[in-house]
């Protein structure tokens, strides 16, 4: 009884000095984002601190992926895990792994340490988080702006071709209509290529196609003025407002197209909002003023009070 308690008693102590131990992490995440992925694995009583008494031994499925032999200041990497390699910090403890993204599997991995006559191992597992490019509310909104100003487009030039049609020469007609078909279809198409997921090229375009062939909606409606109302200043103060929000939507655009965690979601998605805005703005204006009025181009007063309208709701968004 005695000299088994006494074993016991003697094996955990010397066990315990014996042994390693580590700032364990049950797990870590990569996302598509991480260029490198970094497996942690830190020993926290380290004695000797010095890289010569030190053998680091990482594994993966029970095979050897990369080793580290502190003696001869050698190392081995598996063909699989070619990129691996460990920090600068190893003689303060710091066996983490580093390799590229492109290597690193998801599982679990296992890593071993040993100083001296101590050593320990500890497990940590790499698992992949999925991650969407956009918040799903900015998703929504990129898609939603644009086919509404397209939609509003439609009502646009069917507001023109039932009210003015006299005025609209047959070839300008199918010019507006062909364009109008075009877009619909493009962004139709980036829509489908920009579903809801990771970054990746696919999104990326499709983003692209939705943002860029926008601008045809800032010549429609000028051709839609043109061809219907003459130009005046409501109308240029719509486009220049469309313009803008165009501008604002294609630098948004870039800063937002190349980035795995785009910051400038807000900024393409305002300027797509302020386009929808303008298109809105025009449709209001062509529905409830501009045709009332049978003359053409409009008289004075037609143009000076949706103007004044205009002007004034800029005056009261001046003034907040
Ligand atoms: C992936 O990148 C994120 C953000 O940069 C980082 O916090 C995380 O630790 C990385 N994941 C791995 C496994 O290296
Ligand atoms: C890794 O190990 C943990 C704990 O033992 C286990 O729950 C998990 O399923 C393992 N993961 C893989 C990918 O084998």
């Amino acid at each position: 009884m005695w000299p088994l308690a006494a074993a016991l008693l003697l094996g955990s102590v010397s066990g315990g000095s014996a042994q390693l131990t580590f700032n364990a992490t049950k797990f870590v995440e990569k996302t598509i984002c991480n260029e490198t992925v970094l497996l942690p694995c830190i020993v926290n009583n380290l004695e000797k601190k010095e890289i010569k008494t030190m053998y680091v031994k990482w594994k993966f499925k029970g095979k050897d992926i990369f080793t580290f032999d502190g003696n001869q200041s050698k190392h081995y990497a598996s063909d699989d895990f070619k990129s691996a390699s460990l920090g600068s910090h190893l003689p303060e403890g710091n066996a983490s792994l580093v390799m590229n993204k492109n290597d690193a599997v998801p599982g679990n991995y296992t890593c071993e340490v040993t100083e001296a006559n101590r050593e320990g191992e500890t497990i940590v597992e790499l698992k992949y988080h999925m991650v969407s490019w956009f918040y799903p509310k900015e998703n929504i909104l990129i898609v939603i702006f644009p086919i509404l100003a397209i939609l509003l487009s439609w009502g646009q030039f069917g507001i023109v071709t039932l009210k003015y049609k006299s005025n609209c020469t047959s070839e300008k007609t199918i010019g507006l209509i062909i364009a109008g078909l075009f877009l619909t279809v493009i962004v139709i198409v980036g829509a489908i290529l920009f579903v809801p997921g990771e970054y990746s090229a696919k999104n990326a375009s499709g983003l692209g196609l939705i943002v860029i062939p926008t601008v045809i909606l800032v010549l429609l409606q000028y051709c839609v003025f043109m061809t219907a109302f003459g130009m005046n200043l409501f109308a240029i103060g719509v486009l220049i407002l469309q313009l803008l929000g165009y501008i604002l939507a294609v630098i948004g655009l870039s800063l937002c197209i190349t980035k795995c965690s785009p910051t400038q979601g807000p900024l393409m998605i305002s300027g797509l909002g302020i386009i929808a805005l303008a298109e809105l703005l025009g449709l209001v204006y062509m529905k409830f003023v501009a045709s009332n009025q049978k003359t053409i181009p409009p008289s004075r007063k037609a143009v000076e009070e949706p103007l004044n309208a205009f002007k004034e709701s800029k005056g009261m968004m001046n003034d907040e």
